[in-house]
């Protein structure tokens, strides 16, 4: 039993990473231009996020050689802005031995204030990665550390690795944060075939003690990845905090990614909600593995995911990241619930990227014709950012074609379904080469709020995101649009007040 469930795990988790054919046919038309993507070769995962003197380091699941997923190592970029990247050498390489392999997977990186680890030298702290040592040939994961005296441009593998080993073969993702109360650095990593995420204590990150496990909870279809356990303001009370957990799932048939909400005491976390609740972090087919940079300006927590690609090929990358999430717990009807919008300092990034044509409408009037936004030269770069506020009256949808060709034969509708109450991305009509059917429309549920639905549309070359209600609710999703498939219209079935407009070009 175990056998054919670590199988259907491992089956699972290649189906993802190695779904198409490799191209050696440069496909510029999907390179994103206001998110992350490796110059050259693949990415998967974020890893290791931290903050350093202002700069934003991202390090990312990537293989330095081919662009299919293997050779595990960690790449590096830095961004001041999170839209302008630097790319800059690996920074942990895979490690090879006359009888081993070790790759190096998804973990975290903690600055080491007090040099409670002893790496650094002359008053200098330590950076210290700590990240998943997969043996391929040893059929086994166990948790590493490496340090960095550099400024995390280059690190140094602890001698005496592994710090905690289970003699598993699917133990994997540490996620590692300061807990001050308890004094101490907290681990969670995941139990991947036991759908558990497993709690750590450690005094110097060296030596491990287990305080307690969570789960099986939730979704349990397929194994448990990049576990990570935040704090996170609730209803924009200093006072209040609730702890978040994220798990990622893989779910074929429920989220990628889920969470929990409750309480953390420094051993052991509680689930507010009932096992049999699963709360769904992005209800796309794309958003996975995402962990948040915490100590973002201004106490923000932002989480950053890996868009899945979906079976297309892209050349000479493939892989790329979301826009981060700015996370927010708000209390709701049915709860304390995630709130995830595009965080407001990316507007600073973002004018730097604003080469393109800017505009701002108050109060169309949308009456079943969809009215063209893009013409030649103006919103038809498949790189752009809607704002939007609808009035939707008595309207049964609402909403935008994007990447449309000339006669609308393909294209992509994203928008709020005010019927099913469903805010929704349909690509029916041009991803069936790309995506499984059952991800060919992509819905989350969410209200109207006093007849008005707004949502912000980020479509860049090969990714669209969709944030409905001030980020309520999400959807992520890869799209390959044609090169000459650009056209951008807003719509209504029945009529309509686009209250509020703004698109911006980014190029
Ligand atoms: C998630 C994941 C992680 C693992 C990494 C390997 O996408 O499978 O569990 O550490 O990717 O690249």
């Amino acid at each position: 039993m175990i056998r054919i469930k670590i199988i259907g795990v491992l089956f699972i988790a290649l189906a993802l990473k190695s779904y198409a054919q490799e191209t050696k046919t440069p496909t510029p038309q999907w390179r994103p231009v206001y998110h992350f993507s490796p110059p050259t070769n693949w990415t998967n995962d974020p890893n290791g996020l931290i903050v350093l003197n202002g700069e934003f380091q991202l390090y990312y699941q990537h293989n330095p050689f081919e662009n299919k997923w293997g050779h595990m190592s960690w790449g590096h970029a830095t961004s001041t802005d999170l839209i302008n990247w630097k790319n800059l050498p690996v920074a942990i390489p895979e490690v090879m031995s006359k009888d081993t392999t070790t790759w190096i997977y998804s973990g975290s990186v903690v600055e080491d204030k007090n040099n409670t680890s002893g790496f650094g030298t002359n008053g200098k702290p330590p950076l210290v990665a700590i990240f998943t040592a997969d043996q391929p040939k040893q059929k086994k994961e166990s948790q590493f550390i490496a340090y960095s005296l550099d400024n995390g441009l280059t690190y140094k593998q602890y001698a005496a690795n592994p710090v905690i080993d289970l003699n598993k073969r699917d133990f994997r993702d540490p996620n590692v944060f300061w807990h001050e109360p308890t004094k101490q650095w907290i681990m969670t990593v995941a139990m991947v075939d036991e759908h558990m995420v497993r709690i750590y204590g450690s005094k110097n990150l060296k030596e491990w003690t287990k305080l307690s496990d969570f789960g099986p909870s939730g979704y349990t279809r397929n194994g448990w990845e990049c576990p990570s356990l935040l704090p996170i303001t609730v209803d924009n009370d200093p006072q209040k905090t609730k702890w978040v957990l994220f798990v990622s799932c893989g779910g074929d048939h429920g989220p990628l990614m889920q969470y929990y909400v409750g309480d953390f005491d420094g051993t052991t976390f509680k689930n507010d909600n009932s096992d049999d609740k699963v709360l769904t972090v992005d209800y796309g087919d794309a958003f996975y593995a995402a962990i948040a940079w915490r100590d973002a300006p201004a106490n923000k927590k932002l989480l950053i995911g890996w868009l899945q690609n979906g079976k297309q090929e892209t050349y000479p990358w493939k892989g790329q990241m979301s826009i981060p999430h700015d996370l927010t717990l708000k209390t709701t009807e049915e709860g304390v619930r995630l709130f995830q919008d595009p965080p407001a300092m990316l507007s600073k990034g973002l004018s730097k990227v604003t080469k393109g044509s800017v505009l701002s409408k108050k109060n169309i009037d949308v009456d079943n014709k969809a009215i063209t936004l893009s013409k030649k030269g103006a919103f038809d770069s498949n790189s752009i950012w809607i704002e939007a506020e609808f009035l939707i009256n008595d309207s049964k949808k609402v909403g935008f074609n994007v990447v449309a060709n000339n006669d609308q034969s393909k294209k992509v509708v994203v928008g709020y379904d005010a019927e099913k109450q469903q805010l929704f991305i349909d690509c029916s009509s041009s991803e069936r080469e790309n995506k499984q059917a059952v991800n060919l429309v992509q819905t989350a549920p969410m209200k109207a709020v006093n007849g008005v639905v707004k949502m912000k549309v980020l479509v860049d070359k090969s990714s669209l995101e969709v944030f409905g209600n001030d980020g309520e609710k999400v959807i992520s999703t890869m799209i390959y649009p044609d090169k000459d498939a650009t056209g951008v219209s807003v719509f209504a079935e029945g009529k309509a007040t686009l209250k509020d407009l703004r698109i911006r070009e980014l190029k």
